[in-house]
């Protein structure tokens, strides 16, 4: 493979060779399904069990409230229309609460949830991405089925006030008479943040095992035991039936060891990705003229910089990156012929302009400060040559992810 700088943990991140190892043998020998009752069967129910109990030791919930599934945005369609649909049969009421910075995973849900007659209150962020508790609380009635706020942003890194979201709404629960359950999407937090459920205040949380060195095609729902939930795949009854089908135990595993892993190298990783970002923050903005931080100083991801370069086309900016070697990404998003900027980044308040020239570098483990000090040479050549040769025009990105 032709060697890269890959500044892009946010979208997807390599296999760590630990969770490979770990994985191996469930795609030789160990091939078992953990439904059948002879010993390779068994052998695979163990697997998973005992990848489950690792799960919620890092949750710190039961491992009968961790619900294995495919990833990220199943946890996240599962979270949402279960527990909705659930109240609703329950004639609890039609009302959910999210933030207008969610990822598509949850926007897209939130607009299927609507056409089945839920009313979604969408409430707004400041300049730095963060969602305001007591306006989330406010927003909050006695037909109110669910809040949703993410844990952290995937374009920005503005990490949500989520513990204090939880208190609002308890605060907001002596008024109205009850707290509706509260979901966190914390795909891109694992490695970087602590995933304490009870700290938290959370009754559902998602995660994703590819965001943090596991395999893709991976991720689980943190389900608060007793919280209201309409399973939506039926079928041979896997998970306690909250989501059935054949489990994936390689798959599984792999997540399990990753998460440890990711947990238990959590201080150091931060340390290393923060200083790696706050050195490209330095020079960038230093540097570059017309460069402006996008996203939060404090509480923001330790690996997240995004930065928009005013008047530069945002799409030719990651194709003059990526033939000088360099993976990145943008926050603009878009549909197959229509450009669109990134909705993070005008809920902020960015103009279209601003929006559209921006540029997100996740770093991890394995990045370096000669490969900040890279795509710091290459932006230094390519942004002024770009807004002479190629003043803004609308154009097509890829969405973040
Ligand atoms: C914040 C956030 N939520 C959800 C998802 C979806 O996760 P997955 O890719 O596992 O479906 C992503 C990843 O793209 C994300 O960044």
């Amino acid at each position: 493979m032709e060697s890269c700088v890959y500044v892009d943990h946010a979208a997807t991140t390599p296999v760590h060779p630990t969770v490979a190892r770990a994985m191996a043998p469930f795609l030789s020998d160990r091939f078992g399904n953990p439904s059948s009752l002879y010993r390779l069967g068994r052998e695979a129910q163990a697997a998973v069990d005992r990848a489950r109990d690792d799960v919620a030791a890092v949750l710190a919930c039961r491992p009968g409230e961790v619900v294995f599934t495919s990833g990220g945005t199943e946890s996240i369609n599962m979270a949402l229309k279960g527990v909705a649909f659930a109240q609703q049969l329950a004639g609890v009421g039609n009302r959910i609460v999210s933030t207008v910075v969610e990822h598509h995973a949850v926007l897209h849900t939130l607009e299927f949830l609507e056409r089945f007659g839920f009313d979604i209150v969408r409430v707004g962020v400041d300049a730095q991405g963060r969602v305001d508790p007591d306006a989330v609380a406010a927003a909050v009635d006695a037909e109110t089925v669910l809040v949703n706020v993410m844990l952290a942003n995937n374009e920005v890194g503005a990490v949500q006030p989520i513990a204090e979201v939880a208190e609002a709404l308890q605060r907001r629960a002596e008024t109205i008479g009850r707290k509706p359950p509260l979901h966190a999407d914390a795909v891109q937090a694992p490695g970087q943040l602590p995933l304490d459920v009870n700290a938290l205040g959370v009754d559902l949380l998602s995660i994703s095992a590819h965001k943090f060195r596991g395999p893709k095609g991976v991720g689980a729902l943190f389900l608060r035991r007793g919280a209201p939930f309409l399973a939506q795949q039926s079928g041979g009854g896997q998970e306690r039936a909250r989501r059935a089908g054949t489990e994936n135990p390689g798959g599984i595993v792999g997540m399990a060891v990753a998460l440890e892993i990711a947990d238990q190298q959590r201080d150091a990783h931060v340390r290393h990705v923060r200083s790696l970002r706050d050195h490209f923050f330095a020079r960038v903005l230093d540097e570059i003229p017309g460069a402006v931080r996008n996203g939060p100083t404090d509480d923001r991801l330790a690996n997240n910089a995004n930065v928009g370069f005013a008047g530069v086309d945002g799409q030719l900016l990651l194709e003059a990156l990526d033939a000088a070697g360099i993976a990145a990404s943008s926050g603009s998003a878009c549909t197959a012929s229509s450009w669109e900027p990134s909705h993070v980044l005008l809920a902020m308040g960015a103009d279209q302009d601003a929006a559209a020239g921006s540029l997100r570098c996740s770093f991890g483990l394995e990045n370096s400060r000669d490969d900040v000090n890279l795509i710091v040479e290459r932006l230094r050549e390519i942004v002024p040559t770009l807004r002479q040769s190629h003043p803004l025009t609308p154009s097509v990105s890829a969405p973040a992810q």
